[in-house]
């Protein structure tokens, strides 16, 4: 298994992934654009008159126990299929309520009450998915979660979305701007 990967993700001018639409779901906005680039953090740096630029980092998990991570790993798809041409983009922060819970409640919240993870279990493996955690690097978001789907897979990710957004867990959430994406032409 690799180590970390870290992402610089920029709206702007160029990119990989077209910003179809965005929509600010709570708190603050983020500067529209019509591109998203994605950077390794050793890439050259951005470009200068970027909309907005954010940074995350994959880390160990948190919450997952031994037999979510099995049943994870059975029907986890990687990222960059070629059928999956859509993405998502999901800045998200939480509040220092949240991050003042200790381990245990934290997990009880977004494990045992909003089943967060037996409902996005569901879920795969139509969607490919990828958390950077963004909070240990001072960024302004705490996560910035990433998603791949086939069109057809796209009215069950606004499903799930919903979903996660009426849970326990999403109350805790006092920033989240939500991007959709479409995957440039190679
Ligand atoms: C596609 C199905 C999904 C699956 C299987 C899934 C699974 C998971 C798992 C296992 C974790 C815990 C990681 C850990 O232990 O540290 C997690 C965390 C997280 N997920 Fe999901 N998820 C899904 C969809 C989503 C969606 C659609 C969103 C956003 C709308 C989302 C937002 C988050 C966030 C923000 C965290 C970090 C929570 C925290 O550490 O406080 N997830 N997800």
């Amino acid at each position: 298994v690799a180590g970390p990967i870290s992402v610089i993700f920029v709206g702007g001018n160029a990119g990989s992934w077209r910003i179809e639409c965005c929509r600010t779901i709570v708190g603050e906005s983020l500067p529209a654009a019509p591109w998203l680039a994605l950077h390794g953090a050793r890439d050259v740096a951005p470009e200068e008159d970027a909309a907005f630029v954010l940074r995350g980092s994959t880390g160990h998990v948190r919450y997952v126990e031994n037999t979510e991570k099995l049943a994870l790993a059975k029907v986890t798809p990687p990222l960059s299929r070629a059928e999956a041409t859509l993405g998502a983009m999901i800045p998200i922060r939480k509040s220092d309520v949240w991050w003042e819970l200790p381990q245990d409640e934290r997990r009880a919240i977004l494990a045992q009450r909003s089943k967060h993870i037996t409902l996005g279990l569901d879920y795969l493996p139509a969607i490919a998915r990828r958390l950077y955690h963004a909070r240990e690097l001072g960024e302004p978001f705490d996560f910035v979660t990433w998603f791949e789907y086939a069109p057809e897979h796209a009215t069950r990710f606004e499903d799930l979305v919903g979903a996660l957004r009426a849970t326990e867990e999403w109350q805790y959430v006092e920033r989240e701007v939500d991007f959709r994406l479409v995957r440039a032409a190679p």
